[in-house]
């Protein structure tokens, strides 16, 4: 078993396997006046041994009743409630015998106001505010709307009935089989049984809805719920996820297995969306796109949601995790699935090549740190595992698993998946399982291979160097931190698939697995590559003189480096630096190679990386030399751009635009800030539109740029705008703002009435990665801190008040963060805020180190 913790202690908090519910009939009714809900419940279970006590899940639930019966007798109970535990135990008077069992309940709960469990989301309807009953169960909140088995592996069957108010519809997993209309304006609303499935997947949602519908070409129901008003927004959602679902019964080779396929935008949600099987749920961002007024950006977002759930409905709901330590089988997947799936839907949209920026870069990025953790890992309690859904078990596991396919070969990969699909339906798996699949089909030592990758932490860094014709290559865990690289001793060794190119074209493959390597290399290069495509989850640190050869490929644009490849060696060039490893003012000089690149994902990477330089350097001397590098560097291929988008061009040039003219007006071109203010004016007058992948980029810049009078009329707007996608543009303007006065002012607007609990959290990360706002933002989260972990404490977007933290640069804040958290309230951030106190020091030992260098860099200039 991975990780540190022995797995008896955290096995205890799992319930007993002999305690076995085969069906749950339960039935709701929601009073939406009182925001409560009662309810019933019968299972039917099997109990594989005698028992006086029946141990199940619950939170915040008064259990009103309880019996047990079993054949012709009637056992009372008593109850016993655990509340640290989210436990009840039901303790009979005598025995229950082995056998088929049936346990009554009637329950009631809160409609809550945090966006799990089962709670209550606002929407306007006629002028008036109504209030929708939705429910958020993954990971362990299906406790919180009635008592359970809330544990993946106890899979069963749900059959759901509601007592509704007759204007109202409701929306579960299944199709409804009965409407019972009641006196007095009620209706009874049942459903058909689920498939066999984890209680974390179960999902109602009850409200007034709009829908447009479409069906697949097998007959499956496609459905987009709505809050009335918001239908023309939901077409491109109905589109992709009719041809979505096809593909993938068509990828996996096994047919979906519900009659309808529901997709509903939530008011208020705190994840980006969840799967539910047959009725995935969404943030009103990630499902809605209108086709006057969404960027392009978020119409490729809208797809890569829509793609991730769906795959879950075979990748998760069909064959499930067996616990959550294997949660990485779902959201590495899905992540991975995504992909495959929007990249056969919108060929054109190249969405490969924007992987390695999107979800590659990420995951190396977080696992680069000690305090990151193994793919698999140990986890019992509740707050454990909501920690766990982070970019090592999405991006990592998206990554490692793109590394495989890779090696195997995309035919004997996807044949792989079909048989573990296949043999693990309507059951749970572990990753050894995968493993066995893909390893019977390529007939290649896959478990070997992979194990280092999903139970170690981190990944190697390959060195490579050339002398005699024979090149040298060497495997060591990379650690970005140089603090860290001298405290974490790890003799890991990874067996990596490298690839290793050359200006030749021709491409050699080995399987590192020693901790050094050496092999004849007999091409006489002009330079060499490692890693074709960044397919490889590894950092290329390469010799002084094969690292000086890049520079001339890079800026001839050498056919035979891929967009990949050429973005691969300006990421490793910046982290490298801050890693110690190359001295900044190299990959500087690196970057001036890309002066003729039209990339979007070489331009969006140097933006990243400036854009962390610029955070430790904002206070020095310097930095204006720093903003004119920048200028300079982005101004030809902002000329190239231009302002408008040109007819029939490419997506990533649509992409790039944005990036590119952002970097520019954040560095003080005064060009582009006359532009885009005057761009705003017009837009404002009505004299020209502003197309929807310009008004980002545009607000941003304007409130850069700005005065009150700007931040007034964002505040309005903010108030005013009801889509969505909008909403967030104007909220990130606000947090771009350079007086202090007003970032308090957002700050504060942050927690007010006017700002979605779902949106907070996007206020506090603008505003602490905005080099002005930082000792606010993390002053307002100090003084908040009561209420937000009254909001959201053990909740999904929890974290997301700590993470930004990790902007700081200096040992002092890492000091502040560290003392705050060990007298206030942080259970379930414990590795975020290690991860952030890690980067903040990284980030100190970086200035100092390179402080110097960078100073004479840019005084040559
Ligand atoms: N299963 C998750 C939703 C989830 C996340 C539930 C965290 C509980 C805790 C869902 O499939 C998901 O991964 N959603 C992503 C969006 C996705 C496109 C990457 C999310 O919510 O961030
Ligand atoms: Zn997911």
């Amino acid at each position: 078993m991975a990780g540190k913790t022995s797995s008896k202690t955290k096995l205890s908090v799992r319930l007993s396997k002999d305690i076995v519910p085969l069906k749950y009939i339960i039935h709701f009714e929601p009073d939406f006046e009182n925001f409560t809900f009662v309810g019933t419940e019968t299972i039917q279970l099997e109990l594989k041994k005698n028992t006086k006590k029946i141990r199940m899940h619950s939170a915040e639930i008064e259990v009103l009743s309880v019996e047990l019966i079993q054949g012709k007798k009637t056992i009372t109970g008593k109850t016993v409630y655990k509340d640290k535990e989210e436990e009840v135990d039901f303790e009979f008077e005598e025995a229950v015998k082995q056998g088929r069992a049936v346990l009554k309940l009637s329950f009631a709960g809160i409609l809550n106001d945090k966006m799990r469990g089962f709670y209550r989301s606002a929407y306007e309807l006629d002028g008036k505010t109504h209030h929708m009953g939705v429910t958020q169960f993954e990971s362990t909140d299906a406790r919180r709307a009635f008592p359970c088995f809330d544990e993946p592996s106890h899979k069963s069957i749900f059959e759901v009935s509601f007592k509704i108010p007759s204007d109202r519809a409701v929306i579960s997993n299944t199709l409804e089989s009965e409407v019972v209309e009641h006196q007095g304006g009620f209706k009874t609303v049942i459903f058909t049984p689920s498939p066999k499935m984890s209680s974390y997947l179960l999902a109602f949602i009850i409200g007034h809805f709009e829908s447009i519908e479409g069906k697949t070409k097998d007959g499956v129901l496609v459905r987009i719920f709505v809050t009335p008003g918001k239908k023309k927004q939901a077409e491109f959602a109905l589109e992709t996820a009719v041809k979505c679902l096809e593909f993938y019964t068509g990828y996996f080779n096994i047919k979906y297995p519900l009659p309808t396929m529901d997709l509903i935008a939530i008011p208020d949600f705190a994840a980006g969306a969840m799967e539910n099987w047959g009725a995935v749920t969404y943030r009103e961002t990630a499902l809605l796109v209108d086709p006057q007024n969404s960027s392009t950006h978020n119409k490729q977002w809208v797809a890569l949601v829509i793609a991730h759930e769906l795959a879950h409905q075979w990748f998760g709901n069909l064959v499930t995790m067996e616990w959550w330590t294997h949660l990485w089988l779902n959201e590495g997947f899905a992540s991975y699935m995504e992909y495959v799936a929007v990249n056969h839907l919108f060929p054109q949209w190249n969405v490969w090549t924007q992987f390695v920026f999107m979800d590659h870069a990420r995951a190396l990025e977080l696992d680069s740190l000690a305090n990151t953790h193994p793919i698999e890992v140990d986890v019992s309690h509740p707050a454990e595992i909501s920690e766990i859904f982070d970019d090592v078990s999405y991006a990592k596991g998206a990554s490692v698993i793109r590394m495989l396919a890779e090696y195997l070969g995309e035919k004997a990969f996807r044949n792989g998946l079909r048989k573990y699909l296949k043999r693990h339906s309507y059951a749970n798996a572990q990753t050894t399982h995968l493993w066995e699949a893909l390893e019977e089909v390529s007939k290649k030592p896959v478990k070997k291979m992979m194990t280092e990758w999903t139970r170690m932490p981190g990944y190697p860094l390959v060195s490579v160097d050339i002398t005699n014709k024979s090149l040298k290559l060497s495997q060591q865990r990379f650690l970005s931190s140089v603090i860290s690289q001298k405290k974490v001793k790890d003799s890991t060794l990874w067996l990596t698939p490298v690839s290793i190119f050359s200006n030749s074209g021709k491409l050699k493959k080995i399987l590192l697995s020693k901790k050094t390597t050496e092999f004849p290399f007999k091409e006489d290069a002009s330079w060499i590559k490692l890693n074709k495509d960044e397919t490889g989850f590894v950092r290329v640190k390469y010799s002084q003189e094969m690292f000086n050869k890049l520079a001339g490929p890079l800026e001839k644009m050498d056919k035979n480096l891929s967009e990949q490849d050429r973005f691969g060696i300006v990421r490793d060039a910046f982290v490298l630096s801050e890693a110690g490893f190359v001295s900044t003012d190299k990959a500087l000089m690196l970057a001036r190679s890309c002066i003729h690149d039209e990339s979007y994902i070489v331009w969006a990477e140097l933006a990243t990386e400036l854009g962390k330089l610029k955070n430790i350097i904002y206070n020095e001397k310097y930095y204006p030399e720093f903003e004119k590098f920048v200028r300079d560097l982005f101004s030809p291929i902002g000329k190239k751009l231009g302002w408008e988008k040109k007819t029939g061009e490419e997506h990533a040039k649509t992409l790039l635009r944005p990036t590119v003219l952002g970097v520019l007006g954040r560095n003080k071109d005064d060009e582009t800030i006359k532009k885009a203010q005057d761009f705003f004016e017009k837009d404002k007058k009505g004299l020209k539109k502003l197309s929807p992948d310009m008004k980002g980029v545009v607000y941003v810049i304007v409130s850069e740029n700005g005065t009150e009078k700007e931040f007034e009329y964002f505040l309005e707007a903010y108030k005013k705008e009801t889509f969505q996608e909008e909403k967030d543009r104007i909220l990130r303007a606000l947090c771009a703002f350079k007086d202090k006065k007003l970032l308090a002012r957002t700050l504060d607007f942050a927690f007010s009435q006017h700002v979605k609990a779902q949106d907070s959290f996007k206020i506090i990360t603008f505003v602490w990665a905005n080099p002005a706002g930082k000792d606010l933002a993390w002053e307002k989260v100090q003084k908040e801190w009561e209420e937000i972990v009254k909001k959201f404490a053990g909740g999904h977007l929890f974290s997301r008040f700590v993470k930004p933290a990790a902007n700081f640069t200096t040992n002092d804040k890492a000091d502040e963060v560290t003392g705050f958290f060990k007298t206030h309230e942080s259970k379930g951030l414990e590795r975020t805020i290690l991860q952030a106190v890690e980067q903040i020091k990284s980030n100190a030992a970086w200035l100092t180190r390179d402080g110097k260098k960078l100073q004479i860099f840019f005084a040559d200039r």
